[in-house]
């Protein structure tokens, strides 16, 4: 009994032994072979997190290198900003001062008594005429100032093109017949949508344009249609033309390609940069076209409706 007894309780502990032997060299081999597999596919890891550190490091580069460029070109905009800004307060100074001290000068004369009582009119004719173009000249730039800080009152609506011309054509008709200027309006009616004051102002500006810088018994010519790339109004004259060297400043504040005739045709050097800026408001594109000597046309087109 006692040999029975014995022999299973060694029998079972060589059996459990054998068994501990062969987990613990199962364990063994199979963790020779996950560490077996683990050393290639660490590499592969450390590769792989390397090249992706590498295009992380590339794209945060490119992107504080072009936060940079934008930082730069900002800077320059707002420096651009400042200097048109100051030019611009320099010369409406200007332009103010000047009409101011002659009416200052007729004025003072007057006071002096060293003005015939005949002379006194022509005086004040002069002095109202001076008046005129400082109303004109604030004005235009009030309307500029407006368009500059977006702070148009009017809401947009549906205007027609058509009809907005006929009006300032309307309007114009007594100024273009002192030159025997002859104003046709053709097309159809297609509409945009705008604020009228500031449509009203751009087709405004050209058609003056039109008429001041005609020669004498000349024709201006407004056509309205719809192409493929919007809504157009073009202001065609038989006029004196525009050198191609000046056709990118007419748009500039107070650029006028003959000074020294400004002041005997009128006008504040302002009308093209309202329409510039009032196209601009509207998303419209303006094209010239010109020939020194044989007229110009000028052409808004509005985004189609
Ligand atoms: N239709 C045109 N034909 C010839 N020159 C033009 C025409 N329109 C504009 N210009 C030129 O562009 C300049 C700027 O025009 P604008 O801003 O309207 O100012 P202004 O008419 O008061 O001089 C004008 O002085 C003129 O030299
Ligand atoms: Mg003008």
């Amino acid at each position: 009994m006692k040999r029975r007894i014995f022999v299973s309780i060694a029998l079972t502990a060589f059996v459990s032994a054998a068994l501990c032997g062969a987990v613990v060299w199962a364990a063994l081999k199979v963790n020779m072979l996950i560490l077996a597999a683990l050393i290639p596919v660490s590499f592969g890891i450390f590769a792989a997190a390397k090249a992706l550190t590498r295009r992380i490091s590339a794209n945060v580069r490119n992107i504080r290198d072009e936060l940079t460029r934008r930082q730069q070109e900002l800077q320059k905009e707002h420096e651009d900003q400042d200097r048109m800004r100051q030019e611009f307060t320099a010369n409406v100074s200007h332009e103010l001062k000047t009409p101011l001290t002659s009416i200052s000068g007729f004025a003072e004369i007057i006071k002096n008594g060293l003005v015939k009582q005949e002379d006194i009119s022509r005086f004040a004719g002069n002095i109202y005429d001076e008046t005129q173009r400082l109303i004109l000249l604030v004005g235009d730039i009030m309307k500029l100032s407006q368009l500059d800080e977006d702070a148009v009152p009017a809401q947009k609506e549906l205007i027609d093109l058509y009809e907005t011309s006929a009006a300032v054509i309307s309007q114009l008709k007594s100024t273009a017949g002192k030159r025997g200027v002859t104003f046709t309006l053709e097309g159809e009616h297609v509409s945009v949508v705008g604020v009228e004051q500031i449509v009203d102002e751009i087709i405004y500006n050209l058609c003056d344009n039109a008429i001041k810088y005609n020669k004498e018994n000349g024709f201006v010519t407004v056509r309205v249609y719809g192409s493929e790339n919007g809504n157009v109004v073009s202001v065609s004259d038989t006029g004196i033309g525009i050198p191609p060297e000046d056709v990118d400043r007419i748009f500039q504040r107070f650029y006028r390609v003959n000074k020294s005739h400004s002041k005997d045709i009128g006008g504040t050097g302002l009308g093209l940069s309202i329409v510039k800026h009032g196209a601009a408001y509207h998303d419209a594109e303006i094209k010239v076209e010109s020939k020194l000597g044989v007229g110009t046309r000028i052409s808004i087109v509005f985004p189609a409706v």
